[in-house]
């Protein structure tokens, strides 16, 4: 899409493309990101640009922690953080660390694409589970789908590509589930929470922290979307305090972030997000961008799930073949990702971080295509 992207811009000029095809947040970091930076820069540290400890700063993860813990009502330490480039190699390094070749890792679709390329790079295979109508993870099918060879179970909440934001009650039951999976078959399985978009929640919703209802649980995230810096490589890795054998897994991701080559989060970043842990982008414009455009698209006659958070929505396939849809859309330079590239066929993603004008402009494609297919 990318490139498809580059060639319709050339060709109709970028003001005629309306590309909603990726999740590059458009917003510039919060002012307090360009003045911490200021600061660093004009008051440079001694050695700030050398080799670290590869857990990263104890100070920045101690900042991690103690925001981690006025979140959750759980007392965090520097102990149980990781910093890591980005959710990405976070996850990269958890996955590395826990696996063994042939384990099984549970996700559910839609997911985030990469998903299953990270578990394949560390040998272990992805067992794809069904969501409901609002993308909700099914738990009888979870039930069904754990054996003993069953070594994580990922979540994504708010979902990339969906928007669903899981309530309390969900991961309360899913924790549940799995202590009664690990005494059936004498194992553990880790919850891995990827909360890349923990903080961009919309209606006034609370985020329902997942430490609270599983011990054995890891948290990976980044400061791409909160902070708007996805070109920074900026994240980390946080584990229960309470989960088992809790100091081997925390020493397996410093010696994981090592060998995969990261061998520490990037240091100028890392004193940065420090003093920014209670800092977020805007979610309000967010927020708006989500009404604007999810408005639109239900008058328009398409069927869309109301995101709840992060900046996509997963509105249903007019036609049955995702791919062919897209194309319809782009016919019209409206660039959106198929579903099947999400684990879910008769899907399409839409990515609202955008500028407005580029969703004023989509409209008008939107419009043309719901017509065709009679959806008005
Ligand atoms: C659900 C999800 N997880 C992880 C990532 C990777 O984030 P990062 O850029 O911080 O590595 C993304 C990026 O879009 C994402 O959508």
């Amino acid at each position: 899409m990318f490139e498809e992207g580059s060639i319709l811009r050339q060709r109709y000029g970028e003001e005629n493309v309306f590309d909603l095809s990726i999740g590059n947040p458009v917003m510039e970091p919060p002012v307090e990101f360009s003045q911490g930076l200021k600061r660093l820069v004009e008051n440079p540290l001694p050695g700030m640009h050398r080799y670290m400890e590869n857990a990263g700063y104890p100070e920045t993860r101690a900042a991690v922690a103690a925001q981690l813990s006025l979140e959750t009502g759980i007392k965090f330490s520097v102990n149980d953080i990781v910093m890591a480039c980005g959710a990405a190699g976070a996850l990269n390094v958890v996955l590395k660390t826990i696996l063994n070749p042939g384990d099984e890792v549970i996700v559910f679709a839609p997911y985030f694409m990469e998903y299953e390329n990270y578990i394949d790079n560390h040998g272990g295979v992805a067992k794809v589970l069904p969501t409901d109508e609002r993308f909700i993870p099914k738990l009888d099918a979870l039930e069904a789908a754990i054996t003993a060879k069953t070594k994580a179970v990922i979540i994504n909440s708010p979902n990339n590509p969906s928007g669903a934001v899981y309530a309390e009650d969900v991961i309360h039951r899913l924790g549940e589930l799995l202590r009664k999976k690990e005494s059936q078959y004498r194992i553990g399985i880790f919850l891995i929470s990827d909360e890349a978009y923990r903080k961009i929640i919309y209606d006034g919703l609370r985020y329902p922290p997942v430490f609270r209802h599983h011990p054995q649980s890891i948290v990976i995230t980044s400061h791409s979307k909160d902070l708007a810096l996805p070109g920074e490589r900026i994240g980390y890795i946080a584990v229960h305090p309470n989960c088992s054998r809790r100091e081997e897994l925390v020493d397996g991701f410093i010696f994981c972030n090592r060998a995969l080559g990261y061998v520490n989060a990037p240091a100028l970043m890392q004193h940065v997000v420090r003093s920014l842990q209670h800092v977020t982008v805007s979610v309000a414009e967010y927020q708006k961008k989500r009404d604007f455009l999810y408005g639109h698209l239900v008058e328009m006659g398409y069927s869309v799930v109301k995101p709840q958070g992060a900046f996509y929505m997963f509105p249903k396939s007019p036609l049955e073949e995702d791919v062919a849809f897209v194309k319809e859309l782009q016919q019209w330079n409206v660039l959106t990702v198929p579903g099947r590239g999400f684990g879910s066929p008769g899907y399409f993603r839409v990515s609202y971080c955008v500028d407005d004008r580029t969703l004023e402009g989509s409209l008008a494609g939107f419009k043309k295509v719901a017509q065709k297919f009679n959806l008005c």
